[in-house]
């Protein structure tokens, strides 16, 4: 979720040759280690979407060359040498931007969840920031409000960001541990020998849970629910689990 709706007049790009400018080293810097509250967005349209979602954009750096009309609060043109240095992508753009987020704590991500009548999304140690992406991606299209990431991928790193298509920023993502949790009703989805999730009431579930792609759950108080499979199959991938239960939940749920 944004922190606030960004209202900053497109400005005109202020021009950086050295890799040694402040902004630069900012950039640099965030690309090495994420700041809490703030991150690192690439490409055109993840920057546009993060945008469009009201996110704050403190700073848009764009290649010599590149143009955008996305409103942020500072613009500045960099030298091409200087953009790919900064890159995180195989293909640079040209677009790179830092946003300001709101990250929600885990008791208001589950309260978000709650009101809108969603079980609250939980990765439990998911480790790849591709597929937390891509869960984020699907929560957003599924319609769910809210998700909370206990360890693994940043879901707000740069890799993340990418994977959603900047979907990350229309969810409420906190970040936190099952302690946090300790009290709540919840469903952990299991490749094997859970409750088949096309039958089971889900009134009162309060938590549906995703494990890691190696080790799968880690929180043995969950109910189990599984998505049946062909005989042979041993999972699904973990991103492709969540895509089918958060559309099973939205067909039930609406
Ligand atoms: C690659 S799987 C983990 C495999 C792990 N070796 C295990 O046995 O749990 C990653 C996660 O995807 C979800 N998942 C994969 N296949 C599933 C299925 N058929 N039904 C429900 N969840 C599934 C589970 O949450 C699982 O923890």
């Amino acid at each position: 979720m944004p922190s606030r709706a960004s209202r900053a007049a497109p400005a005109a790009p202020e021009a950086v040759l050295s890799s040694e400018n402040r902004a630069v080293k900012r950039l640099r810097q965030l690309a090495k280690k994420r700041e809490p509250g703030l991150t690192l967005i690439e490409g055109p349209r993840v920057v546009a979407e993060a945008a469009a979602r009201g996110v704050r954009l403190e700073l848009l750096a764009l290649r010599k060359g590149s143009e955008s009309s996305i409103p942020a609060e500072r613009v500045i043109e960099l030298a091409p040498r200087v953009f790919s240095a900064l890159s995180q992508t195989v293909s640079p753009q040209g677009v790179l931007a830092i946003g300001a987020v709101r990250e929600f704590s885990v008791p208001e991500a589950l309260a978000a969840a709650r009101a809108a009548g969603w079980p609250l999304l939980v990765l439990d140690g998911v480790q790849d920031p591709g597929n937390v992406g891509t869960i984020c991606r699907s929560a957003v299209a599924a319609g769910a409000p809210a998700i909370a990431v206990l360890g693994g991928a940043d879901p707000f790193s740069a890799k993340a960001v990418r994977a959603s298509a900047g979907a990350v920023f229309g969810l409420g993502v906190a970040r936190g541990t099952w302690a946090e949790l300790a009290t709540v009703r919840g469903l952990g989805a299991t490749p094997r020998g859970g409750a088949d999730i096309r039958r089971l009431d889900l009134g009162g579930v309060d938590v549906l849970a995703l494990g890691s792609e190696a080790h799968g759950l880690s929180n043995p108080r969950l109910g189990p629910v599984t998505i049946p499979m062909q005989p042979g199959a041993e999972s699904l991938n973990v991103a492709a689990a969540a895509a089918v239960l958060l559309f099973e939940l939205r067909r039930r749920l609406s």
